[in-house]
């Protein structure tokens, strides 16, 4: 029999910054930007598995951890504070949790015992007390809307305590500054939890229920990073277009139409000094409107990048995965993106081999991703989970054919991809430039235009957070490469 490949390994998790995977101390580049504190509490490192949400959560986790005198180490061998900020979206991401905890759990056995182990994010929410039953070594079980919380936790434990934090709780607005992996890119929340129901999905059961940060919590936080020569900002929720529902407030327009949406938001943020760009992630076809789109265009600060996950070209497996919309409408919305911002790169996500799904229907899907020529598509097999509906269906679908489909539409992606990036060739881009290409890092550097390209030119450091224009004369289907046209 032949082997069954690995269906899970090309799945990057919105968008190809999604770490899958970092070791804290944050990104390459860092600079702090904080008030030095005395660092005699110990070390501590943060293992960060899955999406930029659990990014930005071991952000805020650091930051607190170093208010109280803890330093960060990338050394996870040395550090006395051990924290696991895990993921739960397939059963891959699970279990690479239980394999990295396995190793920590036999360093305080075996000569550490003073060491603390906390478990973050998704998979501790969804185990709870399980967790601690599975691995007794753990200290802190803790679900992701206590990250910062993580102080009060950690103070439990110095009391001789074995802590779960995993009921829903108000998540307070930040008092400490996150300790951020990038001194000119930064996430900021805007929403929290998550309130749909997709058969498929544990997030509702992870991150709970759906809470909008204030409007003016949002622009100062966005201010701060602006006087801090942050230049770009991506606003986090896992449905972005469902924010501020649970808002008060009603236009005084007469339209009858509620405010603080995600659109007003928009308006709100883009008066953030010193910010050039924002972006957003991620939307829900079944709430993305088109006055949205409109204001994406109207607002200079907005860039022409879309993340907007469709999941199936099939009407009765998105109607099977309670997604809210037909394929007939996602298109209208490709559509609209491209009638008011034609040059749009949009991204989105599909899951093959869900529950029941006929190669006719995984057909329906390939046709929709030749279509609509996406610059970007994060591709999975379909993965049970627990507590999910569709996790209990008996019509599941083999992985031998998953795994075949998986692989079939891949092949698909790249070559769509390939194409579409080919429409930069010969044109000038505008770069932020990040830092150096680590292939070539005395010669090279590297940034993003605003379509979300990286985008590889000859340069040296002292570029580092200008914005250039490279003429393009190479596309690959993810990453640009071109020469500077221009001084910053
Ligand atoms: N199996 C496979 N992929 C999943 N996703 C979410 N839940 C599952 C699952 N059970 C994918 C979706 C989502 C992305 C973040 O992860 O495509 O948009
Ligand atoms: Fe992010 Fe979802 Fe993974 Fe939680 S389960 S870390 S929300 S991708």
């Amino acid at each position: 029999m032949p082997a069954v490949p690995d269906i899970e390994e090309d799945h990057a998790i919105v968008g190809d910054d999604g770490p899958d995977d970092a070791n804290y101390c944050g990104r390459e580049g860092t600079v702090l930007r904080r008030e030095a504190v005395p660092n005699s509490r110990g070390k501590y490192h943060i293992h960060t598995f899955g999406c930029q949400m659990n990014v930005a959560d071991s952000e805020r986790m650091a930051g607190v951890l170093e208010s109280l005198g803890y330093s960060c180490t990338e050394d996870a061998a040395e550090a006395d504070v051990m924290v696991m900020n895990t993921c739960s979206i397939r059963e891959k991401a699970e279990t690479k949790v239980y394999s990295a905890l396995g190793e920590q759990r036999k360093r305080k056995q075996d000569n550490m015992g003073s060491l603390k182990i906390i478990v973050a994010g998704c998979v501790a929410q969804q185990e709870g007390e399980e967790l601690l039953r599975r691995v007794p070594e753990v200290d802190v079980v803790m679900g992701p809307q206590f990250a910062n919380k993580i102080g009060d936790l950690l103070e439990r434990v110095e009391q001789g305590n074995q802590v779960v934090a995993t009921e829903q709780v108000a998540v307070e607005e930040d008092i400490t500054a996150p300790r951020r992996g990038s001194d000119l890119t930064a996430w900021v929340n805007v929403i929290y939890g998550c309130n749909e129901k997709c058969s498929y999905c544990v997030v509702p059961y992870t991150r709970g229920l759906e809470q909008s940060r204030r409007p003016e919590d949002i622009l100062r936080e966005m201010t701060s990073l602006g006087e801090a020569g942050y230049k770009e900002v991506t606003l986090l929720g896992q449905n972005i277009d469902a924010y501020g529902r649970d808002l008060p407030g009603m236009a005084e327009d007469g339209s009858g139409r509620r405010e603080n949406t995600f659109t007003d938001l928009l308006d709100v943020v883009h008066a953030a000094p010193g910010i050039e760009r924002i972006r957003f992630a991620t939307s829900h076809p079944r709430y993305f409107t088109e006055r949205l789109i409109r204001k994406c265009a109207e607002l200079p600060k907005l860039c022409e990048y879309f993340h907007i996950p469709v999941q199936s070209g099939d009407n009765d497996i998105l109607r099977e995965m309670l997604r809210g919309y037909s394929h007939e409408r996602y298109r209208r919305i490709i559509d609209n993106i491209r009638r008011h911002m034609p040059d749009s790169s949009v991204s989105t996500d599909i899951i093959v081999g869900f529950p029941g799904e006929t190669e006719e229907q995984f057909q329906r899907t390939m046709d929709l991703i030749r279509d609509c020529g996406f610059d970007r598509v994060n591709t999975a097999a379909y993965s049970p989970r627990p507590n999910t509906p569709a996790a209990e269906w008996d019509n599941q679908v083999a992985d031998l054919i998953k795994s075949d489909r998986l692989q079939r539409l891949n092949k698909l992606v790249m070559e769509v991809a390939t194409e579409r990036a080919q429409r930069f060739h010969g044109r000038t881009v505008e770069v932020l430039v990040e830092r150096p290409n680590p292939k070539e890092p005395d010669t090279m550097m590297m940034g993003r235009s605003r379509h979300n390209k990286v985008v590889f030119f000859a340069g040296g450091p002292e570029l580092k957070g200008k914005l250039v224009h490279v003429k393009v004369d190479r596309c690959n289907a993810y990453s640009l490469f071109g020469s500077i046209v221009d001084g910053p």
